[in-house]
């Protein structure tokens, strides 16, 4: 059955059905999917525990509507182009036959070396196809993947993988970024130094190192899948079995697992991707998010091979070897549509034209934005220059909680308003709530943007701590699940998000708690706390920028800086960097030992002239001497 929405006409009557039958309304979307054995239940839900769940009674297997349910139609389309981080090595093109044999392959090795239905699988690898056949693989047996983005540091490692009592990890030996080589495997062993429940390591060899094997542990991936069948039944899962666990940051202490299960997710990517990106046949659909993030998983993976789609993977980076990669990419293989993240518009956009001009980006019919608020002169730069005033931009908004798109366009068919994510998909109920907690409903407003019905892919515990779950995104506003995002809505009712409200910086699309770096920082042997908050930054979106109490003021700042910086990067990794550090010696906190970040927001986007009241502060003498350091 098709699930596309073709005309805003009958978008609008999709809405309107989802919200007054939603039963009806998702049960019709997902009989395009098979079903081992039938639900019993659409839905059954209450925000209070919160109990969530979806497709009752329903058993399936991820991989089989991704895979097998195209062999007969699509055996052999191309399923994933694979285009390598440098340019003078061949891309690589699986089609669903291809992928279906390598993901049974591997899935068969995963077996034989001990993983089991439930089991939790660490992924800790580059951008190549092995790590989307690992997902696949996983999720054939019922084993929960949790894939960890290449970039964090053995520390971050190793706190995913004992949250998430792993007994495996893959991995490779090293990755490509750019002109630079990461040993990824080296990560790995540290990592595992403070682990005791990993028993097995598999090894892809993706550069060529040779690096060492524990004996017993380790195992090169070309030597686990040798022998391997090609075929692999895949394992019953019900509904509500967890697929995977994806870590993500939130206003306290350690990063959160987010916890999606396999009915809901698998109708909801499947649903939103075709309609967003108003998928054909012949589509060559390119995100070039990580499969490290949701994005990735939702819109890399699982989205496209479920719709029977060609899906393009890419190793590098965007300004490797030169600022015009994405766009000779595009031409290379013909992309039709084309999904970014703002802060890459804006670095690229930053290099000038002379690296988009080489291109005739013919191909491209559509082209959408994810991760952060779009500005406006990124948005035009992106319309006219890439999309040659032809291209619908989709600018969508979503969370690693949600699973999937919530509210943006479907490619062509809204009104499109720059910076404007728009309407909600069907099936999709926001609201904005004033302090109180009160629905605003009127337009042309401002509020914290809640969702008030629950939705397929929603999440549906944090690993391991359900009540983190509850006090998270359920206890602010009864009833409601609550995004931790602000948002207008404007004269037509469309939405624009503002960005956060709770002590989360989203850095190149990329999300940190505050708390989390400020942990990071506290671990250098000089400093004694620390504050963070986040700044406006032309490229990245937002910058950290961190006010630093060290055991005695520094002699040389600039070195001290350095080291704060290394422990940052081996707590967490390179991208929490921080862009800015003032070494300060108070920090403005309220009677009750409370940081009021206010302050410390003004300060860091220079804006001091009016820090509002600070006579309630302990120390008020403090706030001079900071707004006097200030970078
Ligand atoms: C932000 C990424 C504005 C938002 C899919 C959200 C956006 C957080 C948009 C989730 C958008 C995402 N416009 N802001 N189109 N998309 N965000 O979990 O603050 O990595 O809460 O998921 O990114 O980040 P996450």
């Amino acid at each position: 059955m098709d699930i596309r929405i073709r005309s805003f006409k009958e978008y609008e009557q999709k809405y309107a059905q989802s919200v007054d039958e939603p039963d009806s309304f998702w049960n019709e979307v997902a009989q395009q999917y098979i079903w081992r054995k039938p639900y019993e239940k659409v839905c059954q839900w209450e925000f209070e525990t919160p109990d969530v769940q979806w497709f009752l009674g329903g058993k399936m297997n991820i991989t089989e509507n991704c895979l097998d349910r195209h062999l007969a139609a699509r055996g052999n389309k191309t399923a994933l182009v694979w285009e390598p981080n440098d340019p003078r090595v061949g891309a690589v093109k699986l089609t669903y036959r291809e992928l279906h044999e390598k993901v049974c392959q591997l899935a068969n090795a995963l077996k034989s070396q001990g993983v089991v239905k439930g089991d939790r699988v660490i992924i800790y690898m580059p951008m190549v196809p092995e790590l989307t056949i690992a997902v696949l693989a996983c999720a054939r047996i019922g084993a929960v993947h949790s894939v960890v983005f290449a970039g964090f540091s053995a520390n971050a490692l190793s706190d995913r993988i004992n949250d998430a009592s792993a007994t495996m990890v893959i991995t490779a030996d090293g990755l490509n970024r750019g002109a630079k080589q990461v040993p990824l495997k080296r990560v790995v062993d540290e990592a595992l130094e403070s682990c005791t429940t990993i028993q097995k390591v598999i090894v892809f060899d993706c550069v060529g190192w040779k690096p060492e094997l524990h004996a017993g542990r380790d195992i090169w991936w070309h030597d686990a899948i040798d022998g391997m069948a090609l075929s692999c039944e895949a394992e019953e899962m019900d509904s509500e079995d967890m697929l995977f666990i994806l870590y993500t940051s939130g206003s306290t202490g350690k990063p959160k697992g987010v916890v999606h299960t396999c009915g809901g997710y698998m109708v909801y990517a499947g649903y939103s991707f075709q309609n967003v990106f108003q998928i054909e046949e012949n589509d060559v659909y390119w995100c070039t998010a990580d499969i490290g993030w949701i994005t990735g998983h939702t819109y890399i993976v699982y989205g496209p091979l479920l719709s029977g789609t060609t899906t393009v993977m890419f190793e590098g980076v965007p300004t490797f070897p030169d600022a015009g990669r994405f766009w000779q990419v595009c031409d290379k293989h013909g992309v039709t549509v084309f999904y970014t993240a703002p802060t890459a518009i804006r670095a690229l956009m930053a290099c000038g034209l002379d690296h988009v001009l080489p291109y005739n980006l013919h191909s491209l019919r559509l082209l959408g934005t994810v991760g952060e608020p779009i500005n406006d002169e990124a948005w035009r730069w992106y319309y006219l220059h890439i999309g040659k005033e032809k291209c619908p931009i989709v600018d969508t908004w979503w969370q690693t909680e949600t699973g999937g798109i919530m509210i943006s366009g479907l490619g062509g068919l809204s009104p499109m308003n720059p910076a404007h994510a728009g309407f909600p998909l069907p099936g999709i109920q926001p609201v904005l709530l004033d302090q109180e907690g009160k629905e605003i409903t009127s337009n042309e407003v401002e509020g914290y943007l809640c969702i008030k019905y629950p939705w397929p892919s929603m999440i549906r515990t944090t690993y391991g701590d359900h009540e983190r779950c509850k006090h998270t995104y359920f206890s602010h506003y009864h009833n409601h699940y609550f995004t931790g995002d602000g948002a207008k809505r404007d004269e037509n009712g469309l939405y624009r998000i503002i960005g956060r409200v709770d002590d989360v910086i989203n850095v190149s699309g990329h999300r940190f708690g505050t708390a989390e770096i400020e942990e990071a920082i506290n671990a250098n042997k000089y400093v004694v706390e620390s504050a963070v908050v986040g700044y406006p930054h032309d490229v990245k979106g937002q910058g950290i920028y961190a006010f630093v109490i060290c055991d005695s003021m520094p002699e040389d700042a600039a070195i001290r800086r350095d080291e704060i910086i290394e422990t940052v990067v081996e707590q967490i990794g390179r991208i929490a960097k921080p862009e800015k550090i003032q070494f300060v010696t108070g920090l403005p906190k309220t009677r009750s030992g409370k940081i009021m970040r206010r302050i410390l927001r003004k300060v860091a986007e220079g804006d001091a002239s009016n820090l509002g009241d600070i006579s309630t502060l302990l120390d008020p003498d403090v706030v001079a001497d900071i707004v006097k350091g200030a970078q």
